[in-house]
């Protein structure tokens, strides 16, 4: 059973509130979405098994746990996944990276995929899918099916702000899925802002605009 669960801790919050903020720059703003990205990361990875191994210390032979099993892959939804990256990594340094693009059509408003490159072997790896703003749950909804449509099956969901509306989006179209959220907001606006939010992530992350 799948489960969305909602970071309760201080420095998660603390954290979130600085970027929340207009007037925190780019510099610190990108800082500060790596730390919140690395202290998720921490959440996420709770279910990972461990296995028995036995080692010597310096004084004697003991048993140890190590990870054991899948190995694990970090997805950025581009641009603005991009920022959670090196926090991710921080904390799961042999992790490999995927890289998926998409843009909304401005006809149909649905996903389109304009970039995939992914490990050779994805579909043996545990995946973190990360996104800092689950807004409509589209582009999320549609990067997790392009993982499934290529055979990956251990697919988890990060993000830092989300809307109920993303959130159900993403639950209604991948039932299967975690979803791992820094702090849950009020609503989307009618141009699809997170309200209250931080205004465009990918722009304060690279700061475009
Ligand atoms: N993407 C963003 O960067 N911000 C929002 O509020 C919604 C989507």
């Amino acid at each position: 059973m799948s489960k969305v669960v909602v970071m309760d801790h201080p420095l998660i919050k603390h954290k979130i509130g600085l970027i929340r903020r207009k007037t925190t720059g780019t510099n610190e703003f990108r800082r500060i979405i790596s730390e919140i990205a690395e202290l998720i990361c921490y959440e996420a990875t709770r279910d990972l098994e461990l296995q028995d191994v036995e080692i010597e210390t310096p004084i004697t032979k003991t048993v140890v746990q190590e990870l054991k099993g899948r190995k694990l892959c970090v997805v950025p939804i581009l641009r603005a996944g991009l920022g959670m990256v090196d926090g991710m990594l921080e904390l799961i340094p042999a992790a490999k990276v995927g890289h998926i693009g998409l843009y909304r059509d401005p006809e149909t408003l649905k996903p389109v995929e304009y970039y995939c490159k992914l490990p050779a072997d994805v579909t043996e790896r545990e995946i973190f899918v990360v996104d800092p703003m689950l807004a409509t749950g589209g582009s999320s909804a549609a990067a997790i099916q392009m993982l499934k449509d290529k055979g990956c099956k251990h697919i988890h969901f990060m993000c830092i702000i989300a809307a109920p509306e993303g959130i159900k989006a993403v639950q209604e179209a991948h039932p299967d899925i975690d979803i791992f959220i820094g702090t849950v907001d009020e609503k989307l606006n009618e141009n699809g802002y997170i309200v209250p939010g931080l205004g465009d992530a990918g722009d304060r992350i690279f700061g475009t605009k």
